[in-house]
């Protein structure tokens, strides 16, 4: 039996990791893209795809290895520097703007034709931050909105091909994502999702009869903890 084939980056923590075990389970061969899979705990029909999203040449080397009938794309990377923005670095500008969103650009790129061909899906991670503003997230922010604007593009570009491109929009969830931050989520689950919620929601998009096109995901009530 041929499997189908998913490519996940964000693969080794948070909801990335929950992403690759949902899709493994349902039985996909998942290329999970990260840099550190040393602590990842073993799933089942998986490859890790060790690449750093920075390096394009090596991003692209591996695509191209990998890319061959693959039916879901998620594009679940990403990385946060938060604070003033004048504190905010060249350097962690660069890493944001490779990591969230020149990085899902360059993968759906090399990926579409693939998709094109298999009728597949395309799953981006985009955050609430998208739909706003960002006071001490305006560049993290920025990316993601342009995450999603790029999200919303593709699917009207490919649509007619039988892609369907979803956009997912969580607010605060339970991930090691703030290690950067100097706050972090309240972890009652009332101020705060699960990594798990998130993961449904990448279900209820694969198992939608009609294309998803953004689900947004927020904590009954809103608060943030400083560390
Ligand atoms: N947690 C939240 O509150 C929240 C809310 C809204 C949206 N999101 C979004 O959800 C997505 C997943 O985040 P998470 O909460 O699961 O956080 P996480 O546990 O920190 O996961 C981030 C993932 O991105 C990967 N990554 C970061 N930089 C990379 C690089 N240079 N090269 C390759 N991989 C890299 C990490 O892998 P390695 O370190 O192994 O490379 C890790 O697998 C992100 O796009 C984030 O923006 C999170």
């Amino acid at each position: 039996m041929i499997m189908k084939k998913a490519v996940i980056t964000g693969a080794t923590s948070g909801i990335g990791l929950g992403i690759c075990r949902l899709l493994a389970e349902r039985g996909y061969f998942v290329y999970g893209i990260g840099r550190s899979f040393d602590k990842m705990p073993v799933i089942g029909n998986f490859e890790a795809v060790r690449t750093d999203l920075k390096n394009r040449e090596q991003l692209c080397r591996e695509i191209k290895r990998i890319r061959n009938g693959v039916d879901v794309l998620v594009n679940c990377a990403g990385v946060g520097y938060f604070g003033l923005h004048e504190e905010i670095s060249p350097e962690k500008i660069h890493e944001m703007t490779a990591v969230n969103l020149e990085a899902p650009m360059i993968i759906t790129a090399l990926m579409l034709r693939e998709l094109k061909r298999s009728g597949g899906r395309i799953i981006n991670i985009s955050s609430v931050t998208a739909k706003g503003s960002s006071p001490h997230g305006a560049a993290y922010g920025a990316l993601k909105a342009a995450l999603t604007a790029f999200s919303e593009s593709i699917f009207d570009e490919a649509r007619k091909y039988g892609v369907r491109v979803s956009v997912i929009h969580p607010d605060m969830t339970d991930t090691d994502f703030y290690r950067n931050a100097d706050f972090e989520c309240d972890k009652n689950e009332e101020f705060c999702l699960s990594a798990e919620a998130v993961v449904r929601a990448v279900e209820t998009v694969l198992n939608a009869p009609y294309p998803i096109r953004d689900i947004t995901l927020s904590p009954q009530k809103h608060r943030i903890k400083r560390k």
